[in-house]
């Protein structure tokens, strides 16, 4: 049965709920689609804080915020997103405080704003280290305050493209099985990033890139897709994330000979440098032997337990429970994972992709404000204030607009592929398809890549997008066949796979989280001061290039 919507957002978490709020409150009848409960969503994992120039710990603006993001993008983010971004982030974050969000606070009681890596200032507020936590909780008490419906355990599979533009989204019903069409005026994509790319990341199981995926196959274009930020302290073995708040309150990063390595490659901003420089710095201690069985060392000792447990609960409990160590008495193992996708659906400041009617926020997209390297609590405040942006324009676009239908023909194909998965019965697991996948990505395209292992690796992803036409689905029933949605999420992890390696060997140069140092170690301006962008056509991948929007910065050489 079809339902109907003025907006769907697909996707709950920051990003996605945000846009919700926004948009009901511009009057339009909004529903948000989810295959989690909202405060299941990944955003409830960012830990150490949001990025505003409230200027409660230093003298601080938005400009100077501005100017850190541009240059701790290596200068590919656009400009002019990045202002706004750093223009409307203290009001968004006061919005927050009003909506009940309980920040850690100064001693005289305004939002307390500890120092992130790359950042001139201490700009970034906290709740202790579960802000995401916090927020998502607070947004989602918002959702529950205007009723907004949520498409709860539904899993987003299809946009529906008809008459030029986007009319809404068809998604598996996880609890009941079946596929439901739900037709929007516009459709807004929150569904965060693709970390389940690799085996060593701080993403959730639901991070498949369904939205990339989704919108790639619609005809929209992916921007800037080698640019995947490894996050310098995720937890050894399993990837959990360890926060960059550590380093905030005065953690340091030793190596085997107990040595702060970091002042050999930032020796200014030491453990506070931009994220792409602390990994390779790591990564390269590692791959020199100085490492300890694969990881570097982080103390947190000399911050004394009542600080540990004041402000970095969060991190003790991860580490006694996922590495039995308490940083309280020793250094925690860590190594560089992946963790969020600088690129993404090509937007521009107001979410609208190239198919009308197709918005996108959050780690989904890429309006730039990241460029090749992220600061770190600059997500979270993407998450808010794009998401309030892209929230206000796809409502006021929806309530301009008339009405929607989902062709019979198109539900009509949707059931027909998903019946040709189910009905086969013999053929390869999804699961050693993924694990190869996620495998071969860390190695081949990681931290520091070769020209050889990207080629090699895009043989490989060809390869493996061979076996998944042979994929077997076992489970053949209705409930919660994580079974099927798992082959699902698989082939969009295959296709946005095949999309990263195209950039990332058209991408002849260094430049923040692409690092190519044994062919071309240096940025270069002239040839690559340019997004890539990549679209799908007969099954393989195009490659295009798109200018940077500069306003006021021009490209400095970038140290820490
Ligand atoms: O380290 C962290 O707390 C992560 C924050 C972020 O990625 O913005």
């Amino acid at each position: 049965m079809e339902v109907m919507h003025d907006v769907v957002v697909v996707g709950a978490g920051c990003a996605g709920m945000r846009a919700a709020i926004e948009a009901f409150d511009a009057g339009a009848d909004v529903a948000m689609i989810s295959k989690i409960h909202p405060v299941r969503s990944h955003s409830g994992a960012a830990e150490g804080g949001i990025n505003a120039a409230l200027g409660n710990a230093s003298e601080d603006d938005p400009e100077k915020h501005a100017f850190d993001t541009v240059k701790g993008s290596d200068y590919l983010g656009d400009q002019d997103a990045i202002e706004i971004l750093c223009q409307e982030a203290p009001d968004d974050v006061y919005q927050l405080e009003h909506w009940g969000a309980v920040f850690s606070r100064t001693p005289d009681g305004r939002i307390a704003q500890r120092p992130f890596g790359a950042a001139g200032e201490p700009r970034t507020a906290y709740a202790a280290d579960i802000t995401g936590h916090v927020l998502i909780h607070v947004l989602y008490e918002q959702v529950l305050k205007r009723d907004i419906p949520t498409y709860e355990e539904y899993f987003a599979w299809k946009l529906v493209v008809d008459d030029g533009r986007c009319q809404g989204v068809i998604a598996w019903d996880l609890l009941r099985g079946g596929l439901q069409s739900i037709g929007a005026k516009t459709v807004i994509l929150a569904t965060g990033g693709a970390g389940r790319l690799y085996t060593g990341t701080t993403n959730a199981y639901a991070c498949t890139g369904d939205g990339m995926a989704m919108a790639l196959r619609a005809g929209v274009a992916l921007k800037d897709m080698e640019m995947m930020q490894f996050h310098p302290t995720t937890l050894a073995p399993t990837g959990v994330l360890i926060t960059e708040g550590c380093r905030g309150e005065g953690a340091y990063l030793l190596n085997a000979k107990a040595e702060r390595f970091l002042v050999r490659y930032a020796p200014n901003a030491m453990e506070l440098a931009s994220r792409d420089v602390i990994s390779r710095a790591e990564q390269t201690e590692i791959d020199e032997g100085r490492g300890l069985n694969g990881n570097v060392m982080l103390d947190l000792r000399h911050l004394g337990a009542e600080r540990i447990l004041e402000r970095l609960h969060g991190t003790r409990e991860l580490s006694m429970t996922f590495a039995g160590v308490d940083p309280i008495y020793e250094p925690i193992p860590v190594r560089p994972g992946a963790h969020y996708h600088m690129g993404g659906v090509d937007t521009d400041v107001w979410g609208q992709t190239s198919l009308p009617g197709l918005y996108a926020a959050g780690e989904v997209a890429c309006v730039s404000v990241h460029g090749a390297n992220r600061l770190g609590g600059n997500a979270l405040m993407e998450t808010i204030t794009y998401g309030k942006r892209v929230g206000r324009h796809a409502s006021e676009w929806a309530l301009a607009n008339t009405t929607v239908e989902v062709p019979a023909a198109v539900e009509a194909d949707a059931e027909r592929e998903l019946k040709a998965l189910l009905d086969r019965t013999a053929g390869e697991r999804p699961w050693q398809i993924r694990d190869e996948l996620a495998e071969t990505m860390h190695v081949n395209f990681g931290v520091f890549r070769r020209e050889e292992q990207m080629l090699e690796q895009g043989a490989i992803v060809q390869s493996l997008r061979e076996r998944y036409e042979s994929v077997v689905v076992e489970d053949k029933g209705e409930v919660f066949n994580s079974d099927l949605t798992q082959a699902l999420e698989l082939g969009f992890l295959l296709e946005l796979a095949e999309c990263m390696v195209v950039s990332g060997i058209a991408r002849k140069e260094s430049r923040g989280a692409h690092a190519r140092p044994y062919d071309y170690p240096n940025r270069d301006d002239e040839k690559y001061l340019r997004h890539t962008l990549v679209t799908w056509k007969d099954g393989a991948v195009q490659l295009d290039w798109k200018p940077v929007t500069m306003t006021k910065w021009q490209p400095q050489e970038r140290t820490y």
